[in-house]
């Protein structure tokens, strides 16, 4: 079902991304070692990544990285005891017990491991893999959890040391999973191959046949100006269309429509609040360009902006810092030389921090 409020599992309930999937599904059989799926809030990660771990048949691990404590040794017992299960799971004639002997790991109640350990038996569990001739694939949702216990570290040691571990991660805040594949040069992952899918927004007659289709599923039938309205507020974020489906199965149209915008604008006036903290120092100077990018704007309107706020020069690269920063995070986009608010949540988002 289109308007089942969890994230998708089967091929038959993801609507669209057809591209996407393959790549996904492609370059895990190629054995592209580290494929990353980007994407704003609401795009349709998780259930990407859901629907192709199940569909693939090899050794795999699902982890979500908000159930895991942020620390470098807890990852890595998670990671690999979640390996050994795959393992075991996958070679249904080896017990744990026989896995963990055949890579000399001795075997005791509590398998706490320490780094150097927990790396080294990834090695061990490498040559094992080798030996078989498969490939282990590691899922990690939400991975920018985990950017305190050195994720990125992780992923670029098993990059290395090892040659049968494919990892798949994905993260919500798109700036931070930035940071943590390494966009940056301080990143331990600067520089590594990665595949990178980027999930999008849906144009909008795609949307439109999303609601029509969903609406048919469940047998109601809504007009085209109700479809139109609410696809003009949701602006192509599957997240937020499937939700509003789901809520006009129980409620009338109008009423799920309010309902979705104010559950999405009130995530997203949190994650603006949070972008602000941490940058007190432009708090106001970032308020006031999401404010100005209600409507689309030039790089040197911007700036104009902000300089009659302060009454004072500002300077070119700060400018530029400011915006690619708001891009990172997806609060904004660029269209045609024109920086503007991404969607129409955003823009009711900023109006609800700014009125604080
Ligand atoms: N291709 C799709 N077809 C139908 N429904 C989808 C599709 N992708 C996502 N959904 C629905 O949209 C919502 C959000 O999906 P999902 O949780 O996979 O997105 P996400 O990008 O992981 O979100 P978050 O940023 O919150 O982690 C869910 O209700 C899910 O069922
Ligand atoms: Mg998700």
């Amino acid at each position: 079902m289109y308007f089942d409020v969890e994230p998708k599992s089967r091929r038959e309930d993801l609507f669209d991304f057809e591209e996407e999937y393959l790549t996904l599904k492609n370059s895990i059989l190629r054995g592209e070692r580290i494929i990353v799926i980007k994407g704003i809030r609401r795009t349709g990660k998780t259930s990407l990544m859901k629907v192709v771990y199940n569909e693939i048949d090899v050794p795999k691990v699902f982890l979500d990285g908000r159930i895991i404590t942020p620390r470098q040794s807890d990852i890595l017992l998670v990671l690999f005891e979640g390996s050994i299960n795959a393992v075991t799971d996958y070679f249904l004639d080896l017990k744990i017990k026989d896995v963990l002997k055949e890579l000399g790991i001795s075997f005791g109640i509590n398998l706490r491991i320490s780094m150097s350990t927990g790396l080294r038996s990834f090695e061990k569990l490498d040559e094992f893999l080798e030996n078989r001739n498969k490939k282990l694939i590691l899922f990690l949702d939400e991975v920018q959890r985990l950017k305190a216990g050195n994720i990125s570290g992780i992923i670029a040691h098993l990059y290395e040391h090892t040659r049968n571990i494919v990892m798949v991660i994905a993260g919500s805040e798109v700036g931070l999973l930035d940071e943590i594949i390494g966009r940056y040069a301080d990143s331990d992952l600067y520089g590594r191959p990665k595949r990178v899918i980027e999930l999008g927004r849906l144009k909008r007659e795609k949307s439109i046949e999303f609601l029509k289709l969903g609406f048919a599923e469940c047998k109601k039938k809504v007009d085209m100006d109700s479809i139109e309205e609410a696809v003009d507020v949701l602006d192509g974020i599957i997240g937020w269309l499937t939700l509003f489906g789901y809520y006009s199965m129980r409620y009338g149209i109008e009423k799920s429509l309010e309902m979705v915008r104010k559950e999405g604008v009130k995530i997203v006036a949190k994650e603006i609040e949070h972008f602000l903290e941490v940058r007190k120092d432009a708090k106001n100077r970032y308020l006031r360009i999401l404010e100005a990018l209600a409507i689309p704007l030039r790089w040197v309107e911007v700036k104009r902006i902000l300089e009659s706020m302060e009454g004072r020069e500002v300077n070119d690269k700060m400018v530029s810092k400011y915006l690619r920063e708001l891009m990172r995070y997806g609060f904004i986009e660029k269209r045609e030389e024109r920086y503007v608010i991404a969607d129409p949540m955003i823009r009711e988002g900023v109006v609800r921090v700014a009125r604080r």
